[in-house]
């Protein structure tokens, strides 16, 4: 069997507290499954300001391209606060995304049963919840040039940037939500703004044309203020969620709270090709970084969705998705998920409990 290339980027902060657990899950699932994986390390974020003053360097980024699918923690903190805002950790991650084309980011909210009581919504309107939203996420306003911050004739600055997507990045986005939807309960939502911005009534017709080639699916619409609304009066309305970048980075933190934590929520983020980079969708966590307290799950679970889209290995993903509800059944729980009655472990000993949990079938 030919090797299957990982590359590791831990990244700041609880990045590589995580991503020590997650690697440890990953050598398991390798050894169980026989997966002939091989891991590779580098920088990104600050990690990579720190040892090559930039966020995203060539060195990093050359692995990336010759890899099969990347992990990644998590990067920023407020050690890289004050320096220059092109150099800036956040920066690391946009241009991977970028430079990797990786367009499709598939954000799923599934709520725990065990869990049903750590959400800020009443267990009734959560339980069951399995949501899927699908972020474009190399366009938009986040890309869009022109761009800055200029000064005006009087004298006062203007921050500015554009928001534009063409036809083939929405139609690209709208097929991979299409297609998830296909294989779940058929029903897509697509969110915009198209009562006020433009961009958004292009983006509303493309994927209004492409339900022709989905006759199975059902499609809706609905504005981004009013979809932030139903998702927290009537979440389980939604099957898969499509929307631009800047929508759903937003709602997609939003559906991350339904389920009780956002450190339990996993990403993938999907070229063409199925390339990926997998991360959880929390960020570094500054305040509780080093303290050993930080919930892995969502990283552990991103090695799940990297082992069933990127690395064809689905039994040894739904092992790991196994083994994760099997310790939540047992009672463990980290910080940010715990409750009354309920043990709280550690970030190193939720890891393990995940790897003495893992069973061939
Ligand atoms: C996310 C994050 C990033 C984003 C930041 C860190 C640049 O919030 O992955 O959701 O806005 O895409
Ligand atoms: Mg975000």
């Amino acid at each position: 069997m030919t090797s299957r290339k990982v590359l590791v980027l831990p990244g700041d902060n609880i990045g590589p507290e995580i991503m020590q657990e997650a690697v440890k899950v990953l050598q398991r699932a390798n050894e169980l499954f026989d997966l002939n994986i091989s891991l590779d390390y580098a920088e990104l974020g600050g990690a990579a300001i720190d040892l090559y003053g930039e966020p995203c360097p060539e060195a990093s980024l050359s692995k990336a391209k010759y890899a099969d699918a990347i992990l990644l923690g998590a990067v920023g903190g407020p050690k890289w606060d004050n320096i220059d805002r092109q150099l800036r950790p956040e920066k690391g991650l946009l241009a991977i995304r970028s430079a990797l084309d990786l367009f499709g980011n598939l954000r799923p909210a599934i709520m725990y049963p065990q869990l049903a009581h750590a959400s800020s919504l009443k267990p009734d309107l959560v339980s069951g919840l399995d949501i899927l939203i699908v972020r474009e996420l190399v366009g938009g306003i986040y890309f869009g040039e022109p761009r800055g911050i200029r000064v005006l004739e009087d004298g006062q600055r203007e921050g500015y940037n554009t928001y534009k997507y063409n036809e083939s990045e929405i139609e690209r986005i709208a097929r991979m939500a299409f297609e998830a939807a296909m294989v779940r309960d058929k029903k897509l939502c697509s969110v915009d703004k198209s009562n006020v911005l433009e961009a958004t009534v292009l983006w509303r017709e493309v994927v209004s044309d492409m339900a022709v080639d989905y006759p199975e699916v059902e499609l809706s619409h609905m504005y981004v203020d009013n979809a932030a609304m139903q998702l927290v009066k009537e979440p389980k309305q939604f099957d898969v969620i499509v929307t631009g970048n800047m929508f759903g980075d937003i709602l997609s933190d939003t559906a991350a709270m339904l389920t009780g934590s956002i450190g339990m929520l996993p990403s993938a983020s999907l070229d063409k090709n199925g390339v990926g980079m997998y991360e959880p969708c929390h960020g570094s966590a500054p305040d509780i970084a080093g303290l050993g307290v930080a919930n892995p799950l969502a990283t552990i679970l991103s090695v799940a969705m990297m082992l069933r889209y990127s690395l064809k290995a689905p039994e040894a993903a739904v092992a790991i998705e196994n083994a994760v509800s099997c310790v939540l059944d047992s009672g463990f729980r980290t910080s940010d998920i715990h409750t009354e009655g309920m043990t709280m472990v550690g970030t190193v000993a939720m890891g393990d409990a995940v790897v003495a949990a893992l069973r061939l079938s």
